[in-house]
Formats: C-alpha cells, sequence, structure tokens
C-alpha cells in the first residue's frame, strides 16, 4: 500500500516506528502496545536505553495475545558503545535478542558517537563492520546499519563494506533537515531514518531546550493551513523527504496523532516554505568531545557537519 520504503536489502522498513529512548521501564510495554494496536509495525530500541528487557516482554505478550506475528513487525536494536571490538559484537546481538525473546533482528545498528574516555584511540570502524557483516550472513540481523554517521563516515564505509549499510539513522527534523547527508544517503541506496524527528522537545539535554521545532512559527503556519498539529507536520515532513520516522510517545493519544500521517500530505508550495527555517542540530554530543579523545572539537566529532 505505499507504506514502506525498501531497502538495499530488498527488505521493506515501516515508515514509523516507536522511539523507545527516554522512555522508563515500566511504561515502555504499555507504549509498545498501544503503538502496535494504533498500527505501528516497528519498534527502535537500544540496549543503553536502560528499557530493552520491557520492550522484550512487551512484544512477548503481543506475539502471545495473537496482536500481530514476528515477521509483521520490524525491530531495530543497536550495537552500542563498548561492545565495538569485532570479538564483542556476536556477544552484543546475543544478549540484545535475548532480552527482546526474539531469534533475528530486522536492523542491528552500529551507533557512530561514542563518549570521549573510549575515544582515546581512533574507532576502527572497518573491524566493526566486518564483525556486523558476519552478523547479517547469519541472518541473525536481516539488515546492518549504522547511525549517526556523517555523510564523510557513510563515504568512507562504503568504500570499504562488503555489504552495504542499509540504514543511517540519524537525528532529522525541521531544525536540523540534513539535506546534504538525506542527498548523499539517497544516491548511494542507504535510507535515511530519522530519530528526534519532533526535535526531543521533552529532553534535558544540553542545547536541546523546550519545544523548538513544535513551536516554530514556520511549522505552526502550515499546520494551521493544514487543520494538523505541528507534530503531525514534523512527522509528514520526514515522510514526503523519503525518510522513515521514530518519534517517542508514552501518551496513547499522541501515538495516535503522530500515527495520522498517510491520508494526506504537504503541498509543494508549503514543503518550500520550511527551506527558510533556520538549521541547528540539537543533539551535539558534547559528551563526546575531549582534549584527549580523537574527537577535540565538534567539528572533529561531526566531520564539519555542526
Ligand atoms: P510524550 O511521551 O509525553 O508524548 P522525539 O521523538 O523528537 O524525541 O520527541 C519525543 C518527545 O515529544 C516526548 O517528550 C513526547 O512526550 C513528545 N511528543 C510526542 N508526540 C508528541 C505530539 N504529537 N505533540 C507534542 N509532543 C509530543
Amino acid at each position: 500500500d505505499g507504506r514502506s520504503f525498501i531497502l538495499n536489502t530488498g527488505a521493506r522498513i515501516p515508515p514509523i516506528g516507536l522511539g523507545t529512548w527516554q522512555i522508563e521501564p515500566d511504561v515502555v510495554g504499555d507504549a509498545i502496545y498501544a503503538a502496535v494496536k494504533a498500527g505501528y509495525r516497528h519498534i527502535d530500541c537500544a540496549p543503553a536505553y536502560h528499557n530493552q528487557k520491557q520492550v522484550g516482554l512487551a512484544l512477548k505478550k503481543l506475539f502471545e495475545d495473537g496482536v500481530i506475528e514476528r515477521e509483521d513487525l520490524f525491530v531495530t536494536s543497536k550495537l552500542w558503545f563498548g561492545d565495538h571490538a569485532p570479538e564483542d559484537v556476536p556477544e552484543a546481538i546475543d544478549t540484545t535478542l535475548k532480552d527482546l525473546h526474539l531469534g533475528f533482528l530486522d536492523l542491528f545498528l552500529k551507533k557512530g558517537t561514542t563518549p570521549s574516555h573510549e575515544n582515546i584511540l581512533p574507532p576502527d570502524i572497518p573491524a566493526t563492520w566486518e564483525a556486523m557483516e558476519k552478523l547479517y550472513d547469519s541472518g541473525k540481523a536481516r539488515a546492518i546499519g549504522v547511525s549517526s554517521f556523517s555523510c564523510k563516515k557513510i563515504e568512507d564505509l562504503l568504500a570499504i563494506a562488503r555489504v552495504p549499510p542499509a540504514v543511517n539513522q540519524v537525528e532529522c527534523h525541521l531544525i536540523w533537515q540534513q539535506d546534504k547527508l538525506q542527498k548523499l544517503c539517497h544516491s548511494r541506496g542507504v535510507h535515511l531514518s530519522a530519530f528526534s524527528p519532533l526535535g526531543s522537545p521533552g529532553s534535558s539535554l544540553p542545547g536541546v531546550s523546550g519545544a523548538i521545532v513544535l513551536s516554530n512559527p514556520i511549522v505552526i503556519s502550515v499546520a494551521e493551513k493544514l487543520q494538523k498539529t505541528p507534530a503531525q507536520v514534523a512527522l509528514r515532513w520526514c515522510l514526503q523527504m523519503g525518510q522513515s520516522v521514530l518519534p517517542k510517545s508514552t501518551n496513547e493519544a499522541r501515538i495516535k496523532e503522530n500515527f495520522d500521517i498517510f491520508e494526506w500530505s504537504i503541498p509543494e508550495d508549503l514543503m518550500a516554505k520550511f527551506s527558510e527555517i533556520k538549521q541547528a542540530r540539537l543533539m551535539k554530543g558534547e559528551f563526546a568531545v575531549h582534549p584527549l579523545s580523537v574527537y577535540k572539537t565538534l567539528e572533529d566529532l561531526w566531520d564539519g557537519e555542526i
């Protein structure tokens, strides 16, 4: 029905997934249950979100209750910092699969930015990627990809990869539109997935303050014209850019609101208005920058894309 994007593996990725970062473990299960009931077919998680076991219990219950079958759900998880040594990669996915009560992941992502104390030596991305490729060969990960990769890092990886990354999951929203990265990924067959598509309005990270995307005057005016909410406009923009979106919510009404982005579209003339929005990366990753790290400045960390 056109409600999916096709990955370079030939598999389909649903256009909208529930993000689970910063969801408390005691409520993540209800959020997932509500999302799947509302029609979401993609759940995005990570061991570092400290709720993956609870995500697993929710998935188990959904399958047992017959709400959905495993093959109809797309589950993404991530290889976190600290597990990037090639010998640690197989165990990392096994732990994640055990936590999630799954036999395979639809997508396993190598996380990009790492905290400064882990970056005294330059990361050996090719070595980690080779270990990821073996997971793809084994079928434990039906697709492999990366997260928070700059244009330079994607190009470097594409140059050496036997199995090219299927996805680059990055911060992407109307205030950080990732124009250059979007074009590069599109031309190289790497699907772009947008995290924090609402600009993480509830987040307490440095530099992320308030509803900067949802309160943007251009976003509000487009929403008013279309009689949609600013959140729906922000999410619909991603879809029209060819990106899948991963909004996070624990509120059932907002979970449903965020899914109601298919029966309408933003016309060209209103899409054009968004190019007037001043751009700023919200998730800057200050935690990764340190005088002793290989990333001494934010410019180093993002290869100038800041
Ligand atoms: P809540 O969980 O109470 O709904 P992002 O996905 O960009 O990281 O944003 C997640 C944040 O946005 C959460 O704080 C979430 O709060 C809030 N949020 C999710 N959906 C909506 C919406 N439709 N309107 C306003 N805020 C939303």
